[in-house]
């Protein structure tokens, strides 16, 4: 898609209208707040890492809703906008193999409690590669989220509709207590093949051993 059709149609966006009016860093603000609304993923005191934090969206409800007690941990190639007391940003490439240490220096040596990435590829335009990409970053995360988010804790992830996906789904039935795929509003009304994975209370370590053979 060419920028000057992106910026139109972001402007024509009844939920970046909203955000813009509410004070929130971006629309996908609104993504977060229907699944936590239905799952209640995040609550007050939270240690929390958002994966793909920029600009800010997500970022802003999680500040909120963890309080002053809690911490979220920020994770992109790009600094977010969104700053407060309670947010530590890290500037660092999801791909890279030293992020784990990276998030748990950042935590304090202390595990997580939610991990959740809304990582994205620039979309191509290109069906195919980009759902490629976007399963890289997904099954990455998910391999971070093995050494960093405690035992308990829930996560939340990005992906896009494909054949795969229902693989990756069905390796990790039994890591999580409860695996749900979400389709939040701003993404219905794109008609888009954005989907979020809640996966619930993790059961146990090592869910995404061999997930990256999905891909290969
Ligand atoms: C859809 S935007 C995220 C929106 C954001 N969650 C919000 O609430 O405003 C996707 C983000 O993923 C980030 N991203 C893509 N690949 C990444 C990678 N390998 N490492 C870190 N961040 C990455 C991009 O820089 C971009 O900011």
């Amino acid at each position: 898609m060419s920028k000057a059709r992106w910026l139109s149609e972001r402007r024509d966006d009844p939920w970046h209208k909203r955000a813009k009016v509410e004070g929130y860093p971006s629309r996908a603000a609104y993504k977060l707040l229907y699944i936590q609304k239905r799952y209640r993923v995040l609550r007050r005191g939270d240690r929390v890492v958002d994966i793909g934090s920029w600009p800010g969206g997500m970022l802003k409800v999680e500040s909120e809703i963890v309080g002053p007690e809690g911490l979220v941990v920020a994770v992109d190639v790009r600094e977010p906008a969104f700053k407060a007391p309670n947010v530590k940003v890290l500037v660092t490439d999801l791909l890279s193999p030293k992020v784990a240490d990276e998030i748990l220096n950042a935590l304090n040596g202390e595990r997580c409690d939610v991990l959740i990435s809304d990582a994205s590829p620039r979309l191509s335009g290109v069906r195919d590669v980009d759902v490629f990409n976007q399963l890289v970053l997904t099954i990455r995360a998910l391999e971070v989220s093995d050494v960093v988010l405690s035992l308990g804790g829930n996560s939340v992830l990005k992906a896009f509709e494909c054949e795969e996906l229902g693989v990756l789904e069905r390796r990790l039935q039994r890591s999580f207590r409860v695996c749900k795929r979400v389709v939040t509003p701003p993404a219905l009304r794109k008609r888009s093949s954005e989907v979020y994975l809640v996966f619930l209370n993790k059961l146990h370590e090592g869910a995404s051993e061999n997930l990256r053979s999905i891909v290969m």
